[in-house]
């Protein structure tokens, strides 16, 4: 038994919440809710960001003080949580009062440490990501990387050292391959530093919705210092208070892939700077798209959890969610999916085998879990099955691989409804020599069934109790600890539970609607091309005749490349990191010449080199070893 401390990001209050704003929230939930079934120690904090210039323009929009929006929609978030039955330990608000003091304090002893320094901010912000944006990083007025509008600033700022701490986080990095996962972002996260780190400015003095700087109150803090800070307010930090000591470091900061910078550079040098430790683990996902789009209010697809939880059950909503997108990824927020999911897998299968076994028990049994003596060896192997199942959930959940710990548990319960088909206890309980036989499989399978339901039970939590209440299991008992064969008592009534999940009507759709509702790509098999839409994609030989560097992208390489037409193309290609201008030269590539023309850095860039990114973060382009002739089609 130990601890363990689950956050999420804190959410701001310029809006109400969405899907994509409560999935993190479940995965949390999810995760606290097995660490307390394993016995741990557990704290799961969530809670509301509420300062900075973003929230304060909201609040003007709506001619209401920031305070009185944080107020409104703070709750909103707290109560669809509550809706929810999300198992916070805490909800924070970065306006609580011991919150405003953690955060004076971590600010405080970063400027102890020398770290913080007077200077002026001359650049890009964009107040709807807060954040700061450097040259390279913006085009047209937005910044490329999320589409933000972008404005000028020039101020006097406070400037955190943040380029003093590469190469301690580079280390960090290297001696803690786990800290940021999946693998992909680590190693995004470890070129972003090795390219080097600017220091960023810390304060702002053009508006005051924020934290005070200590000794310097015409400053604010940047939001986003103020932010982070919560995760360490929770537990306590600057206190001898004994949740510090259980909970800090924490094990699992989750977080969506946009806010991947703050969480993954900032934040552990904030720590380092103010001598504390680094949490364990950073855990970055995907976005939920709905059928197939981006969620926006605009765009009317705007998905509130409460209309949702009207329709669905919390548990539907929650074994979706879960189980859809491979933990990590992207995924689609389709109708049909979650109706397919909720009759297939959850009606048909486990829904299907409780309401079956329950009844038998009471018919064949008098309504009782019969009394065995031991596991007879054609029964060994489902056993087996339990078992490895079991080791299967603990690894998936520590792998912070979630749709896989559910899909060893359905398979599971597969696998249970194979046995009852296989051993008929419909036919045993005819026969008068066959009362042991009958015994024995009822007894598998209501054990079983046990199984799934503790299994289940961090993420369907209704269910699982309404199972576990029906075999007469005490709150208390229903942790991992009892995963022994053998824990339902013989003559322990099992009683019926409730319907546990309805099978729900799928809607008509015009055709080209099913095409999105298809599951997000898992498997390389999903999504296949018909040979019409490759063709669609036209690729040749390019041969590289001039390469240079674009002053002020440290990225980038313009390139003229011949493609077999009258005059060379230009190309932008993000390379420069990889290869140098006088290694392209005269070397064939292959090469994507039917995109639209984008314009990079200013400069309009007329086809796409095709290139892998390498093991050590780089990239390689795909080339061609023989003197094709530039233009040749690829096929
Ligand atoms: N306030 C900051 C976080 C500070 S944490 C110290 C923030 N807030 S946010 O409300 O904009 O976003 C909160 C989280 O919601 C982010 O992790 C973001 O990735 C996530 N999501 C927002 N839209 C989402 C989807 N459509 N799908 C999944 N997650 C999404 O950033």
């Amino acid at each position: 038994m130990g601890s363990f401390y689950v956050t999420t990001p804190i959410y701001y209050v310029n809006g109400s919440p969405h899907i994509g704003h409560v999935y993190t929230t479940v995965v949390a939930d999810a995760l606290a809710r097995f660490h307390r079934q394993l016995g741990d120690e557990v704290f799961f904090m969530t809670g509301t960001d509420e300062h900075g210039l973003k929230v304060q323009r909201a609040a003007e929009e709506r001619d209401m003080s920031p305070q009185a929006l944080a107020d409104e929609n703070s709750q909103k978030f707290r109560e669809v949580f509550d809706a929810l039955g999300l198992t916070y330990d805490r909800f924070i608000r970065t306006t609580d009062e011991d919150h405003q003091r953690v955060a004076s304090e971590l600010f405080r002893r970063m400027k102890a440490k020398g770290d913080i320094y007077l200077s002026t901010y001359e650049g890009w912000y964009a107040a709807a990501d807060e954040a700061f944006y450097a040259e390279d990083e913006v085009a047209d007025g937005v910044a490329i990387e999320t589409g933000a509008p972008v404005e000028w600033v020039a101020e006097e700022s406070y400037f955190f050292k943040l380029s003093k701490y590469q190469d301690q986080l580079l280390e960090w990095y290297r001696a803690n391959p786990d800290c940021i996962r999946p693998e992909s972002r680590y190693n995004e996260v470890v070129s972003f530093v090795e390219e080097g780190l600017r220091d960023l400015s810390i304060s702002r003095t053009t508006f005051d919705w924020g934290i005070p700087v200590p000794d310097d109150p015409k400053h604010v803090m940047y939001v986003w210092v103020d932010a982070l800070t919560n995760y360490i307010t929770g537990v306590k930090a600057f206190s001898d208070a004994s949740e510090w000591e259980t909970f800090w470091p924490c094990d699992l900061h989750l977080l969506g892939k946009d806010i991947l910078r703050f969480h993954t550079v900032y934040w552990p040098a904030f720590l380092m700077s103010a001598g504390l430790e680094l949490p364990e683990q950073l855990f970055v996902h995907g976005w939920w798209l709905v059928e197939g789009e981006k969620m926006s209010k605009r765009a009317g697809n705007w998905l509130d959890p409460h209309e949702l939880m009207k329709e669905y059950s919390l548990d539907l909503l929650r074994y979706f969610m879960l189980r859809e997108i491979p933990f990590g990824n992207d995924g689609n927020f389709a109708t049909r999916r979650l109706i397919e999911r909720n009759n297939n897998e959850l009606a048909d299968n486990f829904g299907n085998l409780v309401n079956r076994m329950t009844a038998m028990t009471r018919k064949f049994v008098d309504g009782k879990a019969p009394t065995v003596d031991g596991i007879a060896d054609e029964d060994q192997p489902l056993v087996d099955t339990a078992t490895q199942t079991w080791a299967e959930v603990r690894q998936a959940i520590d792998d912070r691989a979630l749709h896989q710990a559910l899909e060893a548990i359905m398979r599971l319960s597969t696998e249970l409804n194979q046995y009852v088909q296989r051993n008929q206890p419909w036919k045993l309980a005819k026969e008068d020599d066959q009362a042991e036989r009958l015994a024995h499989v009822l007894y598998n399978t209501l054990e079983g069934i046990r199984w799934v339901a503790l299994m289940l039970r961090p993420f369907l939590p209704d269910a699982a109790d309404e199972v576990l209440e029906a075999f007469g299991i005490d709150a208390d008992d229903r942790t991992f600890a009892t995963l022994e064969w053998g824990g339902l008592p013989g003559g322990q009534a099992i009683g019926s539970p409730d319907v546990l999940f309805t099978k729900l009507e799928m809607p008509e759709e015009p055709e080209e609607e099913e095409e999105q509702a298809q599951p997000p790509k898992e498997a390389p098999q999903a999504g296949l091309l018909d040979f019409g839409e490759f063709q669609k994609l036209e690729m040749r030989v390019g041969l590289v005749v001039e390469a240079e560097a674009v002053e002020g992208a440290d990225k980038l390489l313009k390139l003229s490349v011949d493609v077999g037409e009258d005059a060379p193309r230009t190309v932008v290609a993000g390379i420069a990191k990889s290869y140098t201008p006088e290694e392209l030269v005269g070397n064939r590539y292959a090469v994507v010449t039917n995109l639209k023309p984008a314009k990079i850095f200013g400069i309009r860039s007329e086809a796409m080199m095709l290139a892998a990114d390498t093991a050590d973060g780089g990239l390689e382009l795909a080339t061609f070893t023989q003197a094709v002739t530039p233009g040749t089609q690829i096929s």
